[in-house]
């Protein structure tokens, strides 16, 4: 029974079906469907779902259908198919829900707190194959009901996601970039939208073309003032920042540090630098790595090393800042007891420093590279059903078209 039925039937039906079709290239279909529905009780007849002039699914787009069936209860699961009408060969699914008709629903709600049964589906509908589905699809292996459908589904996927190494030494990566995995015109709308035409000021868009030579430059940028950091902000961001991970507890004097236990005695709030380090109140953050990245135009970036210290009132601050990895003449230890200035500039290079990390590791790296092999193997191992990927799956939408 179709979307365009009259009140009285509406009325009279036991479940209404809903179907989503996917926002993706190629995912409309002008075809007829059939569903077969079931649940302890029974099973129906497959019952077509359109009409013979009212069968265009449309990517987006939602429709409900009112069905008549024997069993007035929640369904636990149903076969799909369509036939070979119309020109698209396959049809994307994203979700079909299945509630029950007022005024049954009062019923099963009293009953077991739900009617409503969820299918989210999110695949592709090959003409003349059907395709099974359980309530919320997501089970393991060894509980499966249709383990043919789900090997051979298995099977195709790796077919399509295939491992390869494209940087030398990088994690692998996808060979290919699959259909599936490509933008939505939806998202590419949005982006658009939101990116390009509603909030990006001109002046941010100018900050893509030539540097930023001064503070009044990032004055403009932000439409603020520049502040000075306070010494407390600058853990703080540390604590809340994107890395926070990398703060670690000092156990050990850092003898690559330039400066002696003394000159840092003096901001230990009357504790000497072993009672610190047995208290566990010194923390340190080491970037020194940074400083053997190659960087364009001759450019040198800072790989600091700060040392952090737990006050009395339970404050992180850092108390020592040395910019570059090795001792050296040109190379000293800030410490809160210089100009303000120096230290505020220190603390700004540290925090330049942080943000290389964040980006080159943090996000780069541990986000987008190495979770694209994440994303390739769960693909290639677990079946969509499987309860890990269904958990994994919203973290993976659109990570092998941005990484590419
Ligand atoms: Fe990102």
């Amino acid at each position: 029974m179709g979307s365009h039925v009259s009140k009285a039937e509406r009325e009279h039906c036991t479940h209404i079906l809903s179907i989503t079709t996917g926002d993706k290239k190629g995912a409309n279909v002008n075809a007829k469907v059939y569903v077969t529905f079931k649940n302890d009780e029974g099973q129906s007849q497959e019952i077509t779902i359109t009409k013979n002039h009212k069968h265009h699914f449309k990517k987006g787009d939602i429709h409900n259908f009112y069905v008549t069936l024997d069993f007035v209860s929640k369904i636990t699961d149903i076969e799909i198919r369509r036939d070979h009408t119309g020109h698209n060969n396959e049809w994307f699914v994203e979700l079909a829900t299945i509630s029950l008709n007022k005024p049954y629903t009062d019923i099963i709600d009293a009953v077991d707190g739900k009617s409503v049964s969820y299918f989210p589906i999110n695949r592709w509908i090959k003409a003349s194959s059907t395709l099974k589905v359980q309530e919320n699809d997501s089970v393991l292996p060894q509980f499966e009901m249709h383990e043919e459908q789900r090997a051979l589904e298995l099977a195709f996927t790796r077919d399509v996601y295939l491992l390869s190494e494209k940087i030398l030494g990088a994690p692998p990566q996808v060979e290919k970039l699959p259909d599936d995995e490509q933008f939505s015109q939806e998202y590419q709308r949005e982006f658009v939208t939101t990116f390009t035409i509603d909030n990006l000021a001109s002046d941010v868009v100018d900050a893509f073309h030539k540097p930023i030579d001064s503070i009044d430059d990032y004055e403009k940028l932000y439409h603020t003032k520049a502040l000075p950091l306070p010494t407390s902000m600058h853990t703080y961001q540390k604590l809340t920042g994107c890395n926070p991970c990398i703060i670690e507890l000092c156990t050990k004097f850092p003898e690559h540090m330039d400066i002696s236990k003394s000159e840092l005695e003096v901001f230990l709030e009357g504790h000497d630098f072993e009672e610190a380090l047995q208290a566990k109140r010194l923390y340190m953050i080491d970037l020194r790595y940074l400083a053997d990245i190659e960087c364009l135009h001759n450019k040198k970036m800072p790989g600091p090393t700060c040392l952090l210290y737990v006050r009395n009132s339970q404050q992180l601050v850092p108390i020592a800042i040395q910019l570059m990895p090795e001792k050296a003449d040109d190379n000293p230890v800030f410490t809160p007891s210089d100009p303000a200035i120096t230290w505020l500039a220190a603390k700004i290079w540290f925090n330049m420093a942080d943000c290389s990390h964040h980006q080159s590791v943090a996000h780069l790296g541990f986000t987008h590279l190495m979770m694209e092999s994440v994303v390739v193997c769960t693909k290639r191992k677990l079946s969509l059903s499987h309860p890990i990927h269904r958990l994994l799956a919203p973290h993976f939408i659109y990570l092998l078209a941005i990484n590419e």
